[in-house]
């Protein structure tokens, strides 16, 4: 693997984290886990890496996951069910990640959206075009009484002036995910160095690990001994574990 994981030292006092806030572990309903077998391998795997509470966010996305509330709580009881009966000891909660579309705002009016902890919402845009209502849909989540947070704001390909609109979103109000595996260089060095200047910048406010398979959760391994996990938290305030892991 990368050879800054095997030379650093792992730093002292850095909180191991507890809570992850974005995740595909429903089976059959996004492009995350397949299968029930392969959600509770994946449960485990994240157990064993020291988690305790995993928030899981299938996708809603109007033209590839109509997903709702109804079919990912029904998910969210089958996994519990299955999780238990494997043994599998971890809290597992659902939100969504919200594809920002043109049948985002309709969630919103029609209301129960799939939260983390009764007030935040999680929400994406495509990877290549800024939405041309972005602001709008943004200052509609505040309107409505919830905190918006961006998923993985170091993967959109549109950020070209990083400071300025890393800045513009903070002023909106947003918070800022930024996928852990993103620093190890799991998703290309524009959204490594996207995720670094926001690590420098003290603009992150969550950490995902936005599992969708295996691959994910072995290089999390990695990612949470190394010295880019540690120097997160000199400059950032990371919300993760002021979530409640009590059942
Ligand atoms: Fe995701």
């Amino acid at each position: 693997m990368f050879s800054f994981f095997k030379t650093k030292k792992p730093m002292k006092d850095v909180p191991s984290l507890k809570v992850d806030v974005h995740s595909h572990l429903i089976p059959g309903i996004d492009d995350g886990s397949r299968t029930m077998e392969e959600s509770l391998s994946l449960l485990q795997g994240m157990k064993d890496l020291g988690y305790d509470k995993i928030i899981t966010t299938p996708h809603i996305m109007k033209d590839s996951y109509c997903n709702t509330p109804e079919i990912i709580r029904n998910g969210l009881v089958e996994l519990r069910v299955a999780a238990k009966e494997k043994g599998i000891d971890i809290i597992i909660e659902a939100a969504a990640e919200y594809y920002l579309d043109d049948g985002f705002l309709d969630h919103l009016e029609r209301g129960d959206m799939m939260t983390l902890e009764g007030k935040y919402i999680l929400f994406e845009t495509s990877y290549f075009a800024k939405p041309l209502q972005l602001e709008e849909m943004i200052f509609e989540i505040s309107a409505a009484g919830y905190i918006p947070v961006m998923a993985h704001p170091e993967r959109y390909r549109y950020i070209k002036d990083p400071e300025r609109e890393y800045s513009r979103f903070k002023e909106l109000g947003v918070l800022l995910q930024v996928n852990l595996n993103s620093l190890g260089g799991h998703y290309g060095k524009t959204a490594k160095r996207l995720a670094e200047f926001l690590s420098r910048s003290g603009m992150i406010s969550f950490l995902g690990s936005d599992v969708h398979g295996k691959k994910q959760v072995d290089f999390l391994s990695d990612m949470l001994k190394s010295e880019a996990y540690g120097k997160i938290y000199l400059n950032n305030t990371i919300l993760n574990n002021t979530f409640n892991t009590r059942t």
